[in-house]
């Protein structure tokens, strides 16, 4: 698979990461799976707490750290958020075996640290990579969306549908 299709965006705040994770969690359809790849505190929690933002999603996101992944219910009827932390993952993600109370024909699946374990998961997949300046006290953080699938290339093409 290679990417079609990249969008960058300078991130300057915590709230600015939000509003984009969710810009994509609008954009997502069942089946979707999310890859986040960045360093720790880079904001891979932060985007998804916007991503369930945007599904319509109201309970609080916060780090699966110490499960492997959670599931967050849409109250009524939208799509649910899986949420996952590949971090202790030593080989590729298989979400048959966690054994989720989730159909994941609907959900929306986000993986942390999901570079390279969990690329084969879905054919419409967004790789988002997150990267913080190098200025310590420089709170910006470079995001770039890579998308793989016809599905999410097009939506990546939307101008209308991103922050700005
Ligand atoms: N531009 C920014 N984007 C995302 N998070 C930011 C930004 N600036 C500051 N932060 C803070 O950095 C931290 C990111 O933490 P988190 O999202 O848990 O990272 P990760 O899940 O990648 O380890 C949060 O405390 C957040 O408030
Ligand atoms: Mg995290």
């Amino acid at each position: 698979m290679t990417a079609l299709t990249t969008r960058r965006f300078a991130v300057p705040t915590a709230a600015s990461m939000r509003e984009l994770g969710s810009a994509v969690g609008r954009a997502c359809s069942g089946g979707d799976v999310i890859v986040l790849t960045g360093e720790l505190g880079a904001g891979k929690t932060t985007f998804t707490q916007g991503v369930a933002q945007g599904l319509g999603i109201d309970e609080a996101v916060t780090s699966p750290t110490f499960v492997i992944a959670r599931v967050h219910r849409h109250a009524s009827g939208g799509h649910d958020l899986v949420h996952v932390d590949a971090y202790r993952l030593g080989s590729a993600l298989e979400l048959d075996d966690l054994d989720l109370e989730a159909d994941l024909d609907t959900s929306v699946v986000v993986v942390e640290w999901g570079g390279g374990l969990a690329e084969h998961l879905s054919p419409t997949l967004l790789d988002v990579d997150i990267d913080r300046s190098d200025h310590e006290d420089d709170e910006e953080r470079t995001v770039t969306l890579a998308a793989r699938g016809t599905g999410w290339s097009a939506r990546l093409g939307d101008d209308a549908a991103w922050p700005t």
